[in-house]
């Protein structure tokens, strides 16, 4: 490597990441989009000269933390004479932009999740204070044609978007109108990143998009140039060198085709993972939410995948207080858990979000009964879960081997059923792939201890 005469001397950026994973992967890109101007990742925001708030506006609790982080952040930027610039990113960024602006003076730019590719001319800006403070353009393809396309990977598992946005307009929630219409990358450019991050060492990678399955992306010209669907998508990155471990998130069930579900049986690198989002086991929940589809044909998805894979791990999101959920409505949720069991799944209280269909419906219900109803949906997939990590125990898994464990002599890594695995070795096997007999399992992981012959009891 030749050193550019002209380096500019390196900035401290702190990036705080809120929400779901398109955010982290969208924080790793504003890292690279800052580098080539001389930002440097710092730990903490003291002192650092550029501040970004990578905001999640899924439910009101995640919104309120970025007006109170940009208090705190306010008060750093008075101790630094001014000389901190901070900058406001993401769904919050995008829904109420110049709410923010009005809110906190403080901040010097705001910008959407489409916009983070004008971060530099937006600093710029900000610097000789001319020009606006708020980009919420929505233009995904001009986004990702401007972005870098090599990164830095942070270790051996790497997540990339290959589709944004959706149309599902799902009734309670904000992603249509944050992340707008769905549009998903070319196969091309895809297959460019993640050769990209396998020849620095990626041997997992996780296909990221609100709507992952519904990707429809243009095919390379070589074969033919029509568009793919996830499971061709998939297929074609397993024959992509060093590549061993394939996952997609999220998904939803309406775009669970055939060749998808096959995949997971026939394709060796796909992960025996799925996250599939129910929301509700009610058909009238589900209908009202706009779902697309029934609780029945949500637990034929299920029946099917297992089939194709019979040792996948099912995830799933649920939201509980739906206006106008009653009793038995909920009591169904229950079933339908108790019906599938699942790996591990995500269960919220429904937040009502302004400019969403169900803030306006009848039937709000008050936290005390979404408090109530949460608890015992948690407790059950508590216990699920549990067992799942414990029907582990005896069995010998690859591990993909992430970092060093809590302890010392220890390490972390990774199952094929995304659990958190501890296990004694030492940092030489850090990104590699080792055989682990499991021997003990709790509610957040699973430990086990290495075996060297390749015995696998899955
Ligand atoms: N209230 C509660 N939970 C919500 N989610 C999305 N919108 C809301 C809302 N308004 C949950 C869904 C989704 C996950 C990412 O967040 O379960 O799958
Ligand atoms: Fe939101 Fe529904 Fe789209 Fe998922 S499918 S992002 S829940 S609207």
């Amino acid at each position: 490597m030749t050193a550019t005469p002209d380096a500019k001397p390196l900035k401290g950026l702190f990036i705080r990441t809120y929400g779901c994973q398109m955010n982290v992967y969208d924080s790793e890109r504003i890292r690279d989009v800052l580098k080539p101007l001389g930002y440097a990742p710092v730990d903490a925001p003291e002192g650092a000269d550029l501040v970004v708030i990578n905001t999640c506006h899924i439910r009101e609790k995640a919104t309120e933390k970025v007006y109170s982080e940009l208090g705190k952040l306010k008060q750093m930027k008075l101790a630094s004479g001014g000389k901190m610039t901070i900058a406001v990113a993401g769904c919050v960024a995008q829904a109420e932009g110049a709410e923010i602006i009005r809110r906190q003076p403080a901040v010097d730019l705001v910008l959407g999740p489409q916009a983070y590719h004008k971060l530099p001319e937006m600093i710029a800006r900000a610097s000789r204070a001319v020009g606006d403070r708020l980009e919420t353009e929505f233009d995904t393809v001009e986004k990702f044609d401007a972005l870098p396309k090599t990164r830095d990977p942070d270790g051996p598992a790497a997540f990339v978007s290959v589709q944004e946005g959706c149309d599902k307009f799902c009734t309670f929630c904000v992603v249509p109108y944050t992340r707008g219409a769905e549009m998903s990358r070319n196969v091309d450019d895809i297959v460019l990143e993640i050769r990209d991050l396998a020849a620095k060492g990626v041997r997992e990678v996780t296909l990221l998009g609100q709507n992952v399955n519904a990707f429809h992306g243009p095919a390379p010209r070589l074969e033919g140039g029509a568009d793919w669907t996830l499971g061709q998508l998939v297929r074609h990155i397993a024959k992509i060198g060093g590549i061993e471990r394939i996952r997609y998130t999220t998904s939803h069930p309406r775009d669970m085709d055939d060749d998808l579900i096959a995949a997971h049986g026939d394709t060796p690198a796909m992960m025996p993972f799925l996250h599939l989002p129910v929301q509700s086991g009610s058909d009238r929940i589900l209908k009202a939410m706009n779902r697309g589809h029934t609780a029945d044909e949500y637990r034929d998805i299920i029946a099917r995948v297992r089939k194709a894979r019979p040792d996948i791990a099912i995830a799933s999101d649920f939201i509980v207080g739906f206006p106008g959920e009653s009793d038995a409505d909920f009591e169904a949720t229950m079933q339908l858990v108790r019906d599938i069991g699942f790996a591990v799944a995500y269960s919220f209280k429904y937040s009502s979000r302004p400019g969403t269909p169900a803030a306006e419906m009848h039937g709000h219900l008050s936290e005390a009964v979404k408090d109530e109803r949460l608890q015992a949906l948690q407790a059950l997939l508590r216990d699920q879960q549990t067992a799942f990590n414990e029907a582990q125990i005896g069995k010998t898994l690859p591990v993909l081997v992430t970092g060093k464990g809590r302890n010392p002599g220890q390490m972390h890594g990774r199952s094929p059923y995304l659990q958190a695995l501890h296990f004694d070795g030492t940092d030489a096997l850090l990104n590699t792939l080792v055989d682990v007999k499991i021997t003990s399992a709790s509610l957040n992981s699973v430990t086990g201890e290495r075996v060297r012959a390749h015995e696998p009891t899955a």
